[in-house]
């Protein structure tokens, strides 16, 4: 592990920050063509651990994570004038792109002989921890905000035998309590934090130049702690590092209005700000204070990227857009990532005839409250009667 600001080593063990300087840690390889041939790993079907070798873990605990859908949107792309790719990773095992980093960081924890898993979480890390801890055998304590958890989510971790804990106050504050509980001699913290995470979650990139066969110009994704924008940024380094990609794409994070601290350091050119009470109905990236903001602004300055906030309707638009155009039902916070890219075609940020993958990065199952509040002046009541006028209307 390295530290991203002193650069300092430090050998595999649960630390979370740097200890000399407190700066964020990142696993750091070596690579040199050759040491991954991706011409072998496609013979294995495609799933997370189709990478094992750029995978710095045993697998010890698995449900079958990674290989979800790539789907070209050729209905969005005719209204849009762009080439858009969405890459759902709603079609993970729990239901988001989690479950890449848990089972990167749930296997770690094995290998490191720790019998309790902890994190904070706005609902699918909690959902996915509680799932990877109970197949691995291991006692799960997760922390999340009162009241702003989607059903859904809450409902998985609650299943899935995790003590759910939760705290009066936000995910900013959950978190705080999860570092002081972490002491790294028991309970294990699985935030991204843990640098194993975005091992995990890396494969994305791998995954969406191994199915395009080349690098798209630009990936957008939702942003909340701030992880998995870095994650993906590492992954595609990788693969052109490795000599593999021959390009790399601009990174373009999407946070909500109402809680944008990175979108506010990108535009205004200023010091990083956290938001004290962030607010959105996407309640996956309602977090005011996202721990590895300087990984992610790093990736979008470093991919020549963007940072691009959107509000509460514009992300419930895109998730009925996204729906009733292509077949594909994600959470709010994941179709702010769809909210972005149309804002910045609007903005003229992004040109016609980009190539983009949107990732959707948890499934719409997760929260089906939102989605029936904001639909459901379109249901229509009516007496058997009334049924055959109604189709003829249709
Ligand atoms: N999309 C969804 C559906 C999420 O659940 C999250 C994060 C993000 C995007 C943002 O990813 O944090 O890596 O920038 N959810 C976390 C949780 C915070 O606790 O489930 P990030």
């Amino acid at each position: 592990m390295q530290c991203i600001d002193c650069g300092e080593k430090w050998t595999e063990q649960p630390i979370w920050r740097c200890p000399k300087c407190d700066g964020l840690l990142e696993i750091k390889f070596k690579l040199s063509a050759g040491d991954f041939d991706l011409k072998k790993a496609r013979k294995q079907r495609l799933n997370l651990w189709r990478y094992a070798d750029l995978i710095p873990a045993k697998k010890n605990v698995s449900l079958n994570e990674g290989g979800t859908p790539l789907y070209e949107c050729k209905n969005l792309c005719r209204e849009l004038k762009v080439k858009l790719f969405v890459k759902n990773e709603g079609a993970n095992p729990t239901g988001s792109f989690k479950d890449r980093g848990m089972t990167v960081g749930v296997s770690k924890a094995i290998e490191f002989g720790k019998k309790i898993t902890t994190c904070a979480s706005t609902g699918n890390t909690s959902a996915s921890l509680a799932a990877y801890s109970a197949r691995g055998n291991l006692k799960c304590v997760v922390f999340i905000p009162s009241g702003k958890i989607a059903y859904g989510k809450l409902a998985q971790a609650l299943i899935f035998g995790a003590k759910v804990i939760s705290i009066e106050g936000n995910f900013d504050k959950a978190l705080e309590i999860v570092f002081k509980i972490s002491n790294g001699e028991g309970i294990y913290l699985l935030n991204s934090i843990n640098p194993y995470r975005l091992e995990g979650q890396k494969t994305i990139g791998f995954e969406i130049f191994d199915e395009l066969n080349h690098t798209p110009d630009r990936v957008i994704l939702p942003v909340g702690n701030a992880g998995n924008i870095s994650a993906i940024w590492k992954g595609f380094k990788e693969f052109y590092e490795l000599g593999i990609a021959g390009e790399k794409p601009k990174m373009t994070g999407i946070q909500s209005e109402g809680s944008k601290p990175i979108v506010n350091m990108f535009k205004n050119k200023k010091e990083y700000i956290p938001e004290k009470n962030p607010e959105t109905i996407a309640t996956a990236i309602r977090i005011g204070n996202p721990v590895s903001w300087k990984k992610a602004i790093n990736a979008v300055y470093e991919s020549n990227g963007y940072m691009e906030s959107v509000s509460d309707e514009e992300i419930l638009k895109a998730q009925k857009l996204l729906s009733r155009k292509e077949g594909i039902f994600v959470e709010p916070a994941s179709a702010s990532s769809i909210a972005g890219l149309i804002k910045l075609i609007d903005k003229g940020i992004i040109d016609k005839g980009e190539e983009i993958v949107c990732i959707t990065t948890g499934n719409g199952l997760k929260d089906p409250n939102t989605v029936v509040d904001s639909c459901k002046n379109e249901i229509i009541y009516a007496k058997e009667e009334d049924v055959e006028n109604l189709i003829k209307k249709l």
